[in-house]
């Protein structure tokens, strides 16, 4: 139904005389988007075999969900699928109820049903959104797509990208090898794709985009592999950083961009080379190295010959400062992993060491010397605060391995790495802790109920190394 304002007015006026109720009546109904999780079959290129997925609204990655900073949104899941699932909105700062956890916030939805999602969208940036039900298994299969909540006022740019890289793992004749859940990549680094993918198609030097010299990009970064990190450089251009997980920094310049499963970037990209020119964005990763991109000049004229001048500091959202002095401290060790140091971890209650954790429970890490599956979690959280404590968290990493940690329903700033301050406490909702690292975070628990904490590698997660947190 499309009303004029006039004729919206007057109606509004007569249901509120109607049902005395003008505050319901006047309020705008949130706008329903529809998301179908079901089989897909995509080309990595054009020509090439179809490959086997999941995806949402039949296409992968899911379609690029965009609101206004505070709108309420109503997101209807319809679930496709043969298996149960449920959809996590990452990085946004919902009501807990609607957080799209199984066991935990909801349950699963079954096979054939559907699940109506509804909450405010309190901060812009770029957020993204995947199941959290064998999220292992899910997410690599299809299952994700980015989520752009737009600022009052964006920055002036020429344009913008929204890229979703990823990876997956295929054969020889283009279908996905459906090697899931073992406990060797829960154990190690993961799993990862032998084929890298940036918005669902094959990354590569043959994946170009087409830019005009002079022109100013604002790129969306988002990392939503299971478990590879990215390390990206863009030799000739500089990145300016003007936003980690959907929250405004200050912008800076970086060599080289490190973005770890789960996380986000916000950069400016002032295209300053000559028409005709090409450029490739590399991964630098030494596990991974390749180039993801091309960016392809157009042989016309530049568009100005100095970058714009307009300003690309992003307006921050409103989160609330933690107070060091009064917060309160809380030590989470992480261990196990195929290499280095044995862990020794509860499990249902009983103590099990390294191989019997792999053997008998297939899980291999443990936090707070406890192990839990993805179905345990119900109701035990690790940690309990209570609402509007601020909080020192302080991460012990004994393990050998990378690990990109990430808190549900809340941002915190990262204050310092191995004992040292970092110039710049970054806003983030997933921060990467190098093996052996300890890595403090600040935050106030502001936000009610038990929320996840977990490691992005989602074999990881599945492992064990996977909690919740409750407030209040
Ligand atoms: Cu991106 Cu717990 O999730
Ligand atoms: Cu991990």
């Amino acid at each position: 139904m499309k009303i004029s304002r006039r004729g919206f007015i007057q109606t509004a006026a007569s249901l509120a005389v109607a049902s005395l109720s003008p505050v319901t009546a006047l309020a705008a109904p949130p706008r329903q988007k529809l998301l179908r999780a079901s089989s897909v079959e995509q080309a990595l290129r054009p020509g090439a075999r179809l490959t086997n997925f999941w995806g949402f609204n039949g296409g992968v990655p899911g379609p690029v969900l965009r609101f206004r900073k505070g709108e309420t949104v109503r997101l209807l899941l319809q679930n496709a699928l043969a298996v149960d699932t449920a959809v996590h909105w990452h990085g946004i700062r919902v009501q807990n109820a609607m957080d799209g956890v199984p066991f935990v916030t909801q349950n699963p939805v079954r096979s054939g049903e559907q699940f109506a999602y509804e909450f405010v969208v309190p901060d812009s940036g770029t957020f993204w959104y995947h199941p959290h039900q064998s999220s292992f298994e899910q997410v690599p299969r299809g299952l994700y797509g980015a989520l752009i909540v737009e600022e009052d006022r964006p920055i002036e740019v020429d344009r913008e990208w929204v890229w979703v890289l990823s990876d997956v793992r295929v054969g020889d004749d283009g279908r996905q090898v459906e090697d899931f859940g073992r406990i060797l990549d829960f154990a190690n680094d993961g799993r990862l794709g032998n084929q890298v993918l940036l918005n669902g198609k094959a990354a590569g030097s043959g994946h170009s985009f087409e830019v005009r010299s002079g022109e100013r990009i604002r790129l969306r970064l988002i990392n939503a592999a299971a478990a590879r990190i990215f390390q990206l450089e863009l030799p000739g251009h500089e990145m300016k950083v003007i936003a980690f997980d959907g929250q405004a920094v200050e912008p800076h310049v970086v060599e080289s961009l490190t973005l770890g499963p789960g996380m986000r970037v916000d950069l400016v990209l002032d295209c300053m080379q000559s028409p005709g020119s090409r450029h490739l964005l590399n991964d630098v990763n030494r596990r991974s190295a390749g180039p993801i991109a091309e960016i392809a000049y157009r042989n016309v004229r530049a568009v100005r010959q100095k970058p714009s001048s307009a300003p690309i500091r992003l307006a921050p959202n409103v989160l609330r400062e933690p107070d060091l002095a009064s917060a309160t401290e809380h030590y989470i060790m992480f261990q196990g992993g195929m290499r280095g140091a044995p862990a020794i971890g509860i499990v249902d209650g009983k103590p099990a060491k390294t191989h019997e954790l792999m053997e008998e429970h297939g899980l291999a890490w443990t936090m707070n010397f406890t192990a839990r599956h993805e179905h345990a979690l119900m109701h035990e959280p690790f940690l309990n605060l209570h609402v509007g404590e601020h909080v020192v968290l302080k991460m012990i990493n004994e393990t050998d391995f990378v690990h990109p940690m990430h808190l549900h329903g809340h941002f915190f700033r990262v204050i310092a790495v191995d004992g040292k301050q970092l110039p710049l406490q970054p806003w983030r909702d997933t921060v990467l802790m190098g093996p052996r690292q300890t890595v403090d975070v600040a935050f106030v628990a502001d936000n009610p109920g038990e929320w996840m904490f977990h490691c992005h590698i989602l074999d990881h997660a599945a492992g064990g190394m996977m909690g919740t947190i409750q407030v209040g």
